[in-house]
């Protein structure tokens, strides 16, 4: 199959994607149901539809664009990823998959191709855990992984519902018919930078990702008590934050502990209240995210992490509370959807290698309802979830072109 992707244009449409955007470039903000979000959604459905998409959302604000194949009765192949960015991203995580699997659906039709099974994209919803504290929000909900009910009770930071936020931004239906019947996708495969630096170090083309690491999170609330910088002495104080901050240090060793370098453990969220320089903290609230590739060391770090943060409370008098926002396995992707990737590689000759998927993906969720794999291209010097992350047009190019074959190879089924 010759396909002509249209690289030229790709660019330009990352490039008007990358203008919503809460801070200015090239650092890109993004959160779910903000403005910003809102009108990249309106500016997406608008490119599907001129590409003679139709298109459905669900209550959660999942977007399924859809090109009718000639079986309407049989499975469809799914494919995308999320617009969402966290605060000061780049411009290229999650927009590849979504844009590049547009580009891949309108080279397809651009060669005459007529699927047999519909092929859909979808735009998953708040992938990134910004606003939630948890990731994957979409797709953990269509693949049943996270219940409505308790969907249903998150806030955001400032105390908005995300019954509300939803609801305010469009999406009006019901949470409880968003999760998707088994058998609804035959496939689902997702294009995505790597994040990580080994494609560009070992000067491959393409990543065929074979498993996405386990990620969990936890959240730790902190209380000790307060008072006048000045007028508390040192020996009678009950100091939140550095109980929190011994905790972070505790986090970082249980990673290192493992010995394997596929064990990482971040505190990325700090907030401390009162928050005044003349003030001892009384209360803290960290947010930690722990992964791994295997699920038993993943586990024992989070049992460690735990038992650490209790001791140190004990120690400074202080009172903690733990709670495990979400505790996911690693998935296992499809050989034989790996078998399809590898070959469009090779009919390509372009150079590829099987990899462990380190960030954690839609297709984590995807991949309890459907066979799924993923297609990485290479990101300089692994960059990402940074204003200066890069992929070069012609590594984006491939992966569209990958996705492309794989796409047409597996709706032809
Ligand atoms: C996704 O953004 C991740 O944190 O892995
Ligand atoms: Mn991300
Ligand atoms: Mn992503």
């Amino acid at each position: 199959m010759n396909l002509q992707i249209d690289s030229q244009r790709l660019d330009s449409e990352l490039q008007e994607l990358a203008a919503f955007s809460e801070t200015p470039s090239p650092a890109i903000t993004r959160i779910v149901f903000s403005e910003q979000d809102v009108a990249a959604r309106a500016w997406l459905k608008q490119k599907c539809a001129s590409a003679g998409l139709s298109i459905r959302e669900d209550a959660a604000g999942n977007t399924f664009a859809r090109w009718q194949g000639t079986d309407a009765n049989s499975a469809s192949v799914g494919t995308g990823s999320h617009i969402d960015a966290i605060p000061n991203a780049g411009r290229f995580d999650g927009t590849v998959g979504v844009l590049g699997g547009l580009e891949a659906i309108r080279a397809l039709q651009a060669s005459g191709f007529a699927p047999k099974r519909s092929i859909e994209l979808i735009l998953f919803t708040s992938e990134e855990p910004t606003r939630f504290g948890i990731g994957c929000l979409g797709s953990r909900l269509l693949s049943g992984v996270l219940k409505p009910e308790r969907a249903k009770t998150f806030k955001d930071r400032e105390g908005n519902s995300l019954e509300d936020l939803r609801r305010s931004a469009g999406f009006t239906g019901d949470l409880d018919r968003v999760k998707l019947h088994p058998g609804r996708y035959s496939a689902f495969v997702e294009l995505h930078i790597e994040q990580g630096p080994r494609l560009e170090a070992q000067n491959q083309e393409i990543g065929i990702v074979t498993s996405i690491a386990a990620p969990a999170g936890l959240r730790v609330s902190i209380t000790g008590s307060g008072g006048h910088a000045g007028a508390v002495l040192m020996r009678e104080r009950k100091d939140a934050f550095v109980g929190a901050a011994e905790m972070a240090i505790a986090v970082e060793a249980a990673a290192l502990r493992t010995g394997s370098a596929d064990s990482v453990a971040t505190t990325g969220i700090c907030s401390v209240f009162p928050g005044a320089v003349n003030s001892v903290p009384s209360h803290v609230k960290l947010e930690i995210d722990v992964r791994d590739s295997d699920l038993a060391r993943r586990d024992a770090m989070v049992t460690v992490i735990t038992e650490e943060c209790k001791a140190i409370a004990g120690r400074r008098h202080l009172e903690v509370d733990l709670e495990t926002v979400n505790s996911d396995a690693p998935a296992a992707c499809d050989p034989a959807i790996v078998s399809l990737i590898t070959n469009a590689c090779q009919q390509l000759g372009l150079t590829h290698t099987k990899m462990v998927s380190r960030a954690y993906h839609d297709s984590l969720f995807m991949s309890h309802i459907a066979p799924t794999s993923m297609i990485f291209i290479p990101c300089h010097l692994g960059i990402s979830h940074r204003p200066d992350e890069f992929a070069s047009l012609r590594d984006i190019t491939n992966g569209v072109t990958v996705l492309a074959h794989t796409l047409a190879a597996l709706a032809s089924q």
